[in-house]
């Protein structure tokens, strides 16, 4: 029976996969994956901007879903699945975005692309054929300061014709 009286652990062992590799961590219990993994693990692709779940900057993958590093408790993440920029630029998973983003310049100072690149991968692996709508609407929780995001409209569909069309799926 829970002993209501008892104190909150403030440290909680977590065992989880970041980026392919195994960690094991004791980490404080209002610890956030974003600085979780910038802090303790040195992973700082993911980017802590307004840490209220608004600007899109600390969005990475847990459990094949994208998700608010910033919304997220590390202490959440026991035998989680967790990919930053880091390593799915090392898998190559985002290289066509990555490419397409720098030949249209749909990056400027490059501090929302991590999360903007995650949103992109999200929006394409469920949908071949995205409008532009569509495509501002998917990244409407990433914001920009920079760029104006038309050049990251046009990226992110370029994308999406290519990867169409190498899959045969019709437009
Ligand atoms: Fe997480 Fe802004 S830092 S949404
Ligand atoms: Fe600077 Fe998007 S490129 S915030």
């Amino acid at each position: 029976m829970t002993d209501a009286n008892a104190p909150f652990p403030r440290k909680i062992d977590i065992s989880l996969t970041v980026n392919g590799e195994r960690v094991e961590a004791r980490v404080d219990a209002s610890r956030h994956l974003v600085d979780f993994l910038r802090l303790d693990l040195g992973l700082t692709g993911s980017h802590a901007g307004c840490e209220h779940g608004v600007c899109g900057a600390c969005t990475l993958q847990v459990n094949g879903d994208i998700v608010r590093g910033c919304l997220t408790l590390a202490a959440q993440l026991d035998g989680a699945d967790v990919w930053t920029v880091e390593g799915l630029t090392d898998t190559g998973a985002l290289a066509d975005l990555q490419a397409e983003f720098v030949t249209r310049n749909a990056l400027q100072c490059g501090f929302c692309t991590p999360g903007m690149l995650f949103s992109a991968a999200d929006l394409l692996a469920g949908h071949a054929h995205p409008t532009r709508d569509e495509i501002r609407e998917h990244i409407s929780g990433n914001y920009c300061r920079c760029t104006g995001y038309e050049a990251i409209v046009d990226a992110i569909e370029t994308v999406a014709t290519a990867r169409a069309a190498k899959a045969g799926v019709p437009a």
